[in-house]
């Protein structure tokens, strides 16, 4: 149950929060649902299991199970999938502070009354401009992360997870029944579950596909490294399946929360096509919860409890990832690992904390030409290019690599032996299984490689 609930965690993060609703809200809901829904199916289910039955069956994190599990040239797979937790993390951690900053902000608003007047858009930009603001709050939550991992997978990780989710699931309810109340949560809801696939933009089924691996926190080695702690007699099947199910219950609620706000305000969809996927969360929604969200001045405050948490249960994952491979091949005590690349990481993160102003050299940072167009897309700024890297080209040619692994490489018997060890379901069909992980998956991910590479698409 702990490692279940471990690897929820991981998957329930800002992907879910703060992308998906946007990326929804940009592809017209509806049909881009449904799309989206079939790629989770039929690409990640298939590649979480893949990338937990690996880390398991080799009892070893990224680098050394891709290593034994397929061969000694594939630790360089892991160490790419090390390199990508270990960008991701840099920068995910400014995210993740500024729901710190928000909590800050709206228990005071809560206590003493929203300001009349005041521009949220504006206050969002002075304070990620705010270069020591910006230090501080990202140096907070890398000290929260670094805690949690420091004392290890039981102690830390699990435990953190056993304690945490409940409450963000309660959180989420809590949240849903208020916007559920709310005059714009039929227009919501509508415009979420009612396909119509004139709507649906051929990029759409590509971003969904992108966004699924962000989302199951697959395609750099955090599945593989938790697979690992999973014991024998739990399977493999049923706790990707919980994962899945979960992280994408947890999307769909939260999205069916933002726009039920968003349509219940005249105007605020403008706003919000405006403001882009940061306007919703640290822009509209700050302000709301005062005006129109009913028990808006507890739920705000809790709603930013909500993002730490969700967004904390994902930075431990990252880290975890680029500490377990210092720990397992470099033979140091998890300890002084856990310390060392939580600092290293965070010189990163400073960088990324700065992206937004407060440097103007990172802040304007740019790669010219052809190869910083291809590999950043064209993007301005530590920060962005950092998530341009990482969405674009890590995750899906790591995951593209461990679907060739899982379904190629590795052979019939090892894959099937992990899977079928007499704990799966009584649905589950190891055939099945083997079809989309030896062929659809890896079509899919080749598609987002071939998308970026040549239509310029992107999934950042
Ligand atoms: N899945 C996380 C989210 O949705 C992001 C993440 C990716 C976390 C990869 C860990 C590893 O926010």
């Amino acid at each position: 149950m702990g490692f279940v609930l471990a690897a929820t965690g991981s998957a329930i993060g800002l992907g879910n929060l703060w992308k998906f609703p946007f990326i929804t809200w940009e592809n017209n809901g509806g049909a881009f649902v449904l799309v989206y829904l079939m790629c989770i199916a039929a690409v990640g289910l298939p590649i979480m299991m893949a990338e937990l039955l690996i880390g398991r069956s080799t009892q070893k994190s990224a680098v050394g199970a891709l290593k034994e599990a397929v061969g000694p040239a594939w630790g360089l797979v892991g160490l790419w999938g090390v390199m990508c937790g270990f960008t991701l993390l840099s920068y995910y951690t400014v995210i993740a502070g500024w729901s710190l900053f928000y909590f800050a902000k709206t228990v005071t608003w809560s206590l003493s009354g929203f300001p009349a007047g005041l521009a949220t858009g504006d206050l969002f930009g002075e304070q990620a401009g705010n270069g020591s603001l910006q230090l501080m709050l990202s140096f907070g939550f890398s000290i929260a992360t670094v805690g949690v991992v420091y004392f290890g997978v039981q102690k830390g990780i699990e435990r953190i997870a056993r304690l945490f989710l409940p409450v963000l699931f309660v959180i989420l309810v809590l949240m849903l029944i208020s916007a559920l109340g709310m005059s714009g949560s039929r227009e919501a809801l509508g415009f979420i579950f009612r396909p119509n696939f004139a709507e649906l933009e051929p990029t759409s089924l590509l971003e969904a596909l992108g966004h699924s691996f962000f989302t199951l926190s697959l395609g750099m080695g955090a599945m593989i490294t938790y697979g690992s702690y999973i014991s024998r007699g739990q399977s493999i099947v049923k706790a990707s399946a919980i994962i899945v199910v979960l992280d994408t219950l947890i999307a769909l609620i939260a999205t069916v929360i933002m726009f039920s706000v968003i349509f219940s305000v005249a105007g605020m969809a403008d706003d919000v096509s405006d403001t882009g996927t940061v306007g919703m969360l640290f822009i509209s929604l700050p302000a709301l919860f005062y005006s129109e969200v009913p028990f808006g001045r507890i739920l705000g405050p809790l709603f930013y409890v909500l993002v730490a948490l969700a967004a904390l249960t994902s930075t431990m994952s990252l880290l975890e990832v680029v500490a377990s491979y210092i720990i397992d091949e470099h033979g140091v005590g998890r300890r002084k690992a856990t310390l060392m690349c939580g600092g290293v990481v965070f010189v990163f993160t400073v960088l990324a904390a700065v992206s937004f102003g407060a440097v103007p050299f990172i802040t304007n940072l740019e790669v010219g030409g052809a190869l910083g167009d291809l590999l950043f897309g064209g993007k301005v700024g530590w920060f962005s290019m950092a998530d341009h890297f990482v969405s674009n080209w890590m995750l899906p040619t790591g995951g593209l690599a461990v679907t060739l692994a899982a379904g190629w490489f590795m052979t019939r018997q090892a894959t099937e032996s992990e899977l079928m060890d007499g704990t799966e379901p009584g649905w589950f069909r190891y055939g099945v299984w083997r079809f989309f992980i030896r062929f659809v998956a890896p079509v899919a991910v080749a598609a987002i490689i071939v998308a970026v590479i040549f239509f310029g698409v992107d999934f950042s």
